[in-house]
């Protein structure tokens, strides 16, 4: 994820300072660096592709002289990982230069309408418009805060942006819109910053910047004021008593329930995904003679689910693959009519790529769902979406795996409408209430977290799980299984629940959890006599349920609730959190480091 920083001394040269707070930054993932300070008038700046020390050992980091600046790692979201796209940014006269972590909705019109005013482009990257809307305020003979005020009123999307200019060389003026932003307080200095570990070794003063606040940075300290009517806002600083591992998790516990936590957020951001992007991929699937959609670990789960989307929705039959099975079971029979949709997080597990290949070999479309831009999948898809969520660091999925839903569902979605399968004001009411799940997944983490705290506690003993759904649901307790087992190594087996009646139930005996995932969709009915078998043969019922189904609560040990009047297809997104959440607290109650899973690694490179 993007991380900015800036800072206004009142001695010494900003640059050793920015390249020390980038550092304490890394941790937030990135693929590129830069800084930018301003000195005797001239704007002067440092950037490269690669890791800060490659960056550092090539430039020479701390060589700009300057006691003002702004430094910035980039993780790609728009444009590869590259010098020319590495952040600070500039205008044709090489006067301002802005950092920005967000992104930036509406870039495309507002390049175009810049071009025609004769702005040139150096970088693919949404963030480079931005120094050129101010150039423009500026030449109306505008104030630096006039003229970024007016800037991020043309801006839709998500933004934290620090912006110098020489025009006024002592000030840094800063927005925030969703991403987030910080400021430290030190007697002599003031900083900004994407979060508090950048500047936590220098104080422990901070002011959080809420959305829709300009902050100006000088050398008499910080003033904020609101974007909406530029009045001015009053806030003391904080003291943060965090220690510097605890600041990197923004105060949680554990990378994986800080990604837990993050999920509204990552989800708003895959509904801001670029139209054309999504068009174009649902073009190749429309065409397609026949779809795979291929992928390991958690995103085969998405492919799952996803397969109950594409054929409710779009009336398409996928069929969803584990990707080290590919080769064998599908190999032979792909050809140039058919698509393969990888998906695969990072964009770099042997076994998904390894099946790419063997598609590509055959001419088939290779498509590509991934959360990291410039990986190999990227390269080798004849087109790809990001997904948006931002670096995991946990290594068990969760932020990444509701993201790819929602693309997934989106995809579905518009498949569905260019081929006339839904009425329009079905589609209508699933887009509403797609625009409705980052909400709905904050109020239920916020309602239904302490409970699961309990239920953990409850079942921390027990020897072994069982997780049971229906339809689309099958891949919810697919994807709760494989939490629960992988962080807190409860042994767990999860099955379509009809299939429970052709062997595991023998497992049964008094008191053996099973987890029902159960939505109030058209599998309810059916679902139902599945609790019935399980709870005669003295099972504990642990029930993932829409908030008022009675039956199915009153026959439940304990049940966990999920708002009503979600759709089928996108029932998945929100009824996974709840056992997110549980495998995290069980890893929790059985002394489990939920972060560092004995044997697993993020990102499989080896076949
Ligand atoms: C590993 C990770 C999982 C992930 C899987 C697939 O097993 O631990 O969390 O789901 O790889 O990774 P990908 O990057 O292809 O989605």
């Amino acid at each position: 994820m993007c991380g900015i920083f800036g800072c206004v001394l009142k001695n010494g040269d900003a640059a050793p300072i920015i390249h020390a707070a980038l550092k304490r930054l890394e941790y937030r993932g990135y693929d590129s660096v830069g800084e930018a300070t301003i000195h005797e008038g001239r704007l002067l700046t440092k950037k490269g592709q690669g890791k800060i020390d490659e960056v550092h050992e090539t430039y020479n980091l701390d060589a700009l002289p300057g006691q003002i600046g702004i430094g910035h790692t980039r993780w790609a979201t728009h444009g590869a990982p590259s010098r020319v796209n590495a952040h600070p940014h500039t205008d044709c006269s090489g006067k301002i230069a802005v950092v920005h972590n967000g992104i930036i909705e509406n870039f495309s019109e507002l390049k175009k309408e810049l071009e025609e005013r004769g702005h040139t482009f150096q970088s693919k990257t949404d963030t480079e418009i931005i120094p050129h809307i101010i150039e423009e305020e500026l030449e109306r003979n505008n104030t630096l805060v006039e003229a970024v005020h007016s800037a991020v009123e043309r801006l839709n999307g998500s933004y934290a942006i620090a912006v110098i200019s020489v025009k006024e060389p002592g000030k840094i003026v800063c927005v925030r819109k969703e991403s987030p932003l910080v400021i430290g307080i030190a007697e002599d200095e003031v900083y900004c910053a994407s979060d508090i570990p950048a500047f936590l070794p220098l104080t422990n003063n901070a002011v959080i910047v809420e959305n829709g606040e300009l902050v100006v940075l000088s050398d008499k300290g910080y003033e904020i004021r609101k974007i909406v009517d530029k009045s001015s806002v009053t806030r003391k600083p904080e003291v943060i008593d965090w220690d510097p591992a605890m600041a990197e998790k923004q105060g949680y516990p554990h990378f994986m329930l800080k990604e837990i936590h993050e999920q509204p957020f990552c989800i708003r951001n895959t509904l801001r995904l670029q139209e054309q992007y999504l068009e174009l991929m649902t073009t190749f699937l429309d065409r397609a003679g026949e779809v795979f959609l291929v992928a390991c670990g958690t995103s085969y789960h998405a492919c799952l689910a996803a397969s109950y989307m594409f054929s409710k929705l779009a009336m398409l039959a996928t069929h969803p693959i584990i990707a080290s099975e590919f080769v064998e079971q599908h190999g032979r029979a792909v050809n140039i009519d058919s698509v393969v949709l990888a998906v695969s997080q990072s964009g770099e597990t042997a076994d998904t790529l390894d099946a790419v290949e063997c598609a590509r070999q055959r001419a088939a479309t290779v498509l590509g769902l991934t959360n990291i831009i410039g990986s190999t999948l990227t390269r080798v898809a004849r087109a790809y979406v990001c997904q948006q969520s931002h670096p995991e660091i946990g290594v068990a999925a969760t932020k990444t795996f509701t993201s790819q839903l929602s693309v997934l569902s989106q995809l579905a979605l518009r498949l569905a409408k260019k081929r006339g399968k839904v009425s329009h004001v079905e589609i209508e009411q699933l887009e509403e209430k797609l625009e409705q799940i980052p909400d709905i997944v904050e109020g239920l983490i916020e309602t239904q977290e302490e409970k699961i705290k309990q239920l953990a506690k409850k079942y921390r003993d027990k020897q072994c799980f069982f997780f049971l759904g229906r339809g689309v649901s099958s891949a919810s307790a697919l994807e709760g299984r494989l939490k629960l087992l992988e962080i807190a190594y409860a042994p767990a087996l999860a099955y379509p629940a009809g299939e429970s009646k052709h062997g595991p139930i023998g497992l049964i005996e008094p008191g053996f959890p099973v987890i029902f995932v159960c939505p109030s969709d058209g599998t309810r009915k059916t679902i139902l006599g599945n609790i019935m078998e399980m709870k005669a043969r003295g099972a504990s019922i642990i029930a993932v349920v829409e908030e008022g189904d009675e039956g199915i609560k009153s026959l439940a040990d304990d049940y966990l609730e999920i708002p009503p009047g979600l759709p089928e297809i996108l029932s998945p997104i929100p009824y996974v959190i709840p056992l997110q959440l549980f495998a995290y607290y069980m890893a929790i109650e059985r002394g489990c480091d939920p972060d560092q899973p004995r044997n697993l690694a993020k990102s499989v490179t080896v076949k």
